[in-house]
């Protein structure tokens, strides 16, 4: 069965991508999860310059899923060059970038154009980092401005990941006008957990991002309502583990999905998700095209 699929002009083998963050620092890691796979890998947010990131606990695992708050943590765009050259090949690597502000991102877009990312994954939505990430994405003004900026200086495809909020679209559609080649949903949801003996917050910067099967009913809903908005891509993110979530962000309209969390379950999710998916198209005699946008009413 054929998964090929055609996300903001790169062709995919198949609609699973590796999430920012999560095994995304080191050309061995994005490679492993290659040959897992995957359809696409983005990786670990890259910034102007090194962050040591939060202090530890900086990710803990709940009863609800996964509660992390790793700061941005980076070794900046120079030291990343290196890496990225490596880690181009089997399948397009998408570089996930942040910045304080548009100046930023377009420094860091352009220090990395050179190594040859297949795309740029803008984080206007991390809910932990003072500063950056939703503090932006929850500003259409700035959404715009910041996808302008970078889609201006570079000619790769620009996609932008957008935090959870009820007015997600307005943050949708301002990066559609900015440029972007397609919106990213969701991010984590700021949390926390607190430790009753000591009464304590368990997480070293207090707060973090939820991630994981928690969250997968708040990101179907953005999905389904940015795709009912925009005329763009959507690549739904938020609680994938199996087939069937997969196939849900589908038929709410993503063209892709990113999966998280669910890796550090199952290193060969990627193979297990496309399988599945593949599975269902040939039982009910569809394409994904037919399936992709199914459920929008
Ligand atoms: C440990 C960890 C680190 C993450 N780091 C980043 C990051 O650097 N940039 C980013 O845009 N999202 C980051 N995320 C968010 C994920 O890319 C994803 O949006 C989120 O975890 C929801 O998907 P999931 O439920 O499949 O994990 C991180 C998530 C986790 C759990």
């Amino acid at each position: 069965m054929d998964l090929t699929t055609n996300v903001t002009g790169l062709q995919l083998r198949n609609p699973t991508i590796l999430a920012a963050g999560i095994l995304g620092s080191t050309a061995s890691s994005l490679k492993r999860v290659m040959s897992s796979g995957a359809g696409a890998v983005v990786t670990k947010s890259i910034g102007v310059a090194l962050r040591e990131g939060h202090p530890g606990p900086v990710m803990i695992q709940t009863e609800h899923g996964f509660l992390n708050a790793i700061g941005l943590a980076n070794p900046s765009y120079h030291e990343f060059t290196h890496e990225l050259k490596e880690a181009k090949g089997e399948v397009p690597v998408i570089v996930s970038i942040f910045g304080r502000n548009a100046e930023e991102f377009k420094e860091v877009a352009l220090g990395l154009i050179g190594a040859g990312p297949d795309a740029f994954e803008l984080n206007l939505s991390c809910p932990h980092a003072e500063g950056y990430g939703a503090s932006l994405g929850e500003d259409p003004n700035e959404v715009e401005k910041i996808t302008r900026a970078v889609k201006e200086a570079v000619n790769v495809p620009v996609w932008v990941k957008l935090p959870p909020l009820t007015s997600i679209v307005k943050s949708g559609l301002a990066a559609q006008k900015g440029g972007a080649d397609a919106v990213v949903a969701i991010n984590t949801l700021p949390a926390m957990a607190i430790d009753i003996e000591s009464r304590f917050p368990v997480l070293g910067n207090i707060s973090g991002g939820l991630s994981g099967a928690a969250i997968k009913p708040v990101a179907l809903k953005c999905v389904y309502d940015l795709y009912a908005a925009l005329n763009i891509d959507i690549i739904g993110v938020g609680g994938v583990s199996s087939w069937r979530d997969a196939l849900e962000f589908i038929l709410a309209g993503a063209s892709a999905i990113e999966i998280g969390s669910a890796v550090y379950e199952d290193m060969d999710v990627f193979r297990h998700i496309s399988e599945g998916i593949a599975r269902y198209l040939q039982d009910t005699g569809c394409d994904l095209e037919d399936v992709q946008g199914a459920a929008v009413r």
